[in-house]
């Protein structure tokens, strides 16, 4: 079968040089553009497509076991499996976190010497797998899935792995997950948020308020961006950029310590003060 090329999540950057290049077509059309004009637009075009290209290179390479799984979600047809009504969600190719976010989840993990990890949104493991390889060798994961397929894929890929013991799997909806691991006593150290944008809000609280984070234990967030909707007005506004926006606001106040990365869709980094 012939492997489909998709693209990862858009990030703001890489939405932004699609769009100056559609730009620069319609006006090189349009009327002809003077040769300094376009040197200029190529020059920016090419800071922007070379700038995410260049992380990459200049971050570590991610483990055989990552970069096997990496191919084999890259190769599944995830529009077949849903036509097929194996999935029960539309599930993407571009919901993989990327190397970089990879490589980035495993070295806070290691460096914060995080024992315990929760994971919200496992799709075909690849984040789980880098924050495992981060762990020690008595650390354990996590991760909630609301989508059977996608637990079955990601959970036979884990077990043909070394670590597949450090990570557990747990299927059903993320805010109930939270109140099941909130009544079997769970607190985490380390907590990575990538399920349905709309909650991110209510799983932020329901961890805080269940006590099943600490002062210590450090929140990651992804596509805290949104594509751009959470910080630019010209951009259609969704539920999911909406609610993202208002955790955006809620992490930036006082109660926390806060980064916010414009790593690809943007990643927060956050603990409690
Ligand atoms: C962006 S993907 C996760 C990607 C994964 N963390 C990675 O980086 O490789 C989001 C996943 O969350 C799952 N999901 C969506 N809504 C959910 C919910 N309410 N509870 C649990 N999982 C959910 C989706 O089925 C999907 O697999």
């Amino acid at each position: 079968m012939k492997n489909k090329i998709y693209m990862r999540t858009e990030s703001p950057i890489s939405i932004l040089a699609q769009r100056l290049k559609k730009l620069k077509n319609s006006l090189t059309n349009s009327r002809s553009l003077m040769k300094d004009e376009i040197s200029d637009l190529n020059s920016i075009i090419n800071m922007m497509e070379n700038l995410e290209k260049y992380v990459d290179a200049c971050t570590s390479s991610e483990s055989p076991h990552l970069s096997k799984l990496n191919q084999l979600t890259m190769q599944t047809d995830w529009d077949k499996v849903f036509s097929d009504q194996k999935s029960e969600t539309r599930l993407m190719t571009q919901m993989m976190s990327s190397k970089v976010s990879g490589q980035l989840l495993k070295m806070l993990v290691s460096i914060s010497k995080a024992k315990t990890v929760l994971e919200l949104g496992l799709f075909s493991g690849y984040s789980a797998l880098a924050m495992a390889e981060g762990l020690p060798e008595d650390g354990k994961l996590i991760s909630c899935e609301i989508d059977p397929y996608s637990v079955d894929f990601a959970r036979k890929y884990l077990d043909s792995t070394p670590l597949g013991h450090k990570i557990q799997t747990r299927l059903g909806s993320a805010l109930n997950l939270l109140d099941d691991l909130a009544s079997e006593g769970e607190v985490f150290d380390f907590v990575f948020i990538d399920a349905r944008k709309t909650e991110y809000q209510r799983y932020v609280n329901k961890l805080l308020s269940n006590n099943l984070v600490t002062k210590n234990s450090i929140l990651c967030i992804d596509n805290v961006f949104m594509k751009g909707a959470c910080f630019s007005e010209d951009e259609k506004q969704t539920k999911g950029s909406i609610e993202v926006k208002k955790l955006n606001t809620q992490l930036s106040s006082e109660k926390f310590f806060t980064v916010m990365l414009p790593l690809r869709d943007g990643m927060t980094i956050a603990k409690l003060r």
